[in-house]
């Protein structure tokens, strides 16, 4: 199971109370391929009713069709935009500005303080960069690299928004088991802390569930697999990951399979879905009797694919 315990939680929280007086708008940035499990839990109760503009990241790497399910399920809730975007495009400075002028409409006549927060690895040095137009805040494959105090203005004059950095990290909630499992595939959870086959289990669940043709597309399949164990197998016969004697190499085999879903190279692929059967229910302790997914491999077989 993964393991993973970051002691920064309450400081982060701390930083956030303390911080959100002086905002107006609130900038959450979640993972377009999991915006439940890539969202803080507190941040809710904590925002008391700011505006909060949520931005769903990686939209290149995410299902469209889940991805705009997400924003009109967001946008229903008072005071929420929602908006798709790949952190790395230079007109999403000005979508942000005009979005956060609209949700303060109060405020028209004097520039606005807006926050950017996060998980880590969803995207917020990225996108600090590319406001920037430079580079302020370090970008890294591994979470929690956002570590100094910025200030960004967007805009000029009365209608201008300066956006701070800092207390933007947020953390995930890894109580409720497959979030976390999700959070690992997605690369969010640093990846000496997590087991990357029962993590490529849990995905390859997922995916043969909801995007068998970009399995068979991506590693030349006449058919899919009777099971996750037997795809991940496929997957190493295929991709060469193999030990003496042509025995494949689990955990190779698994590293490659996430590889292939971080960068997107099966395809556009959302591990979460607005009214996917094990979203219905968000109680975090439903499964806590569970067997973990390499104890139950054989028994997806029966889901329809
Ligand atoms: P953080 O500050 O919230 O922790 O996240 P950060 O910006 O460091 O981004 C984490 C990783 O996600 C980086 O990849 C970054 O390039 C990637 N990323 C951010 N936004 C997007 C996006 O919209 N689309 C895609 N496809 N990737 C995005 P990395 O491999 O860790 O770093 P690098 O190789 O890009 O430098």
């Amino acid at each position: 199971m993964i393991q993973w315990y970051p002691g920064h939680m309450k400081k982060a929280r701390d930083e956030i109370v303390q911080t959100l007086p002086r905002v107006d708008v609130i900038i959450e940035m979640r993972d377009a391929r999991l915006p439940l499990s890539s969202r803080n839990p507190v941040l809710g109760e904590l925002r008391q009713g700011r505006p909060c503009l949520i931005i769903l990241s990686k939209k290149d790497l995410a299902d469209p069709v889940a991805t705009a399910q997400w924003i009109s399920a967001f946008e229903k809730e008072e005071g929420i935009r929602a908006i798709d975007a790949e952190t790395h495009d230079r007109s999403i400075g000005d979508r942000i500005l005009t979005i956060c002028r609209k949700l303060t409409p109060e405020n028209r006549r004097r520039p606005l303080k807006a926050m950017i927060v996060g998980i880590p690895n969803v995207g917020k040095s990225t996108l600090l960069n590319t406001l920037a137009g430079r580079r302020v805040a370090q970008v890294g494959n591994q979470p929690a690299v956002t570590r100094t105090q910025q200030t960004l203005t967007l805009g000029k004059g009365p209608g201008k928004m300066d956006i701070l950095d800092t207390p933007g990290i947020l953390w995930p909630n890894l109580a409720d088991r497959k979030g976390a499992y999700r959070l690992a595939v997605s690369g969010a959870i640093k990846d000496t802390a997590m087991d990357y086959r029962e993590a490529a289990l849990f995905a390859a669940v997922h995916m043969m569930r909801h995007y068998p043709l970009l399995l068979i597309q991506r590693y030349g399949l006449d058919t899919l697999p009777d099971s996750p164990a037997l795809l991940l197998e496929a997957i190493g016969r295929r991709k060469g990951c193999l030990l003496k004697g042509g025995v494949v190499d689990d955990h190779r085999a698994s590293e490659r399979f996430i590889h292939d879903f971080r960068t997107g190279q099966l395809g556009r692929i959302s591990l979460e879905r607005p009214g996917d059967d094990d979203l219905q229910n968000p109680d975090p302790f439903d499964d806590l009797d569970d067997d973990s997914p390499a104890d139950k491999q054989d028994s997806v077989t029966d889901r329809p694919v």
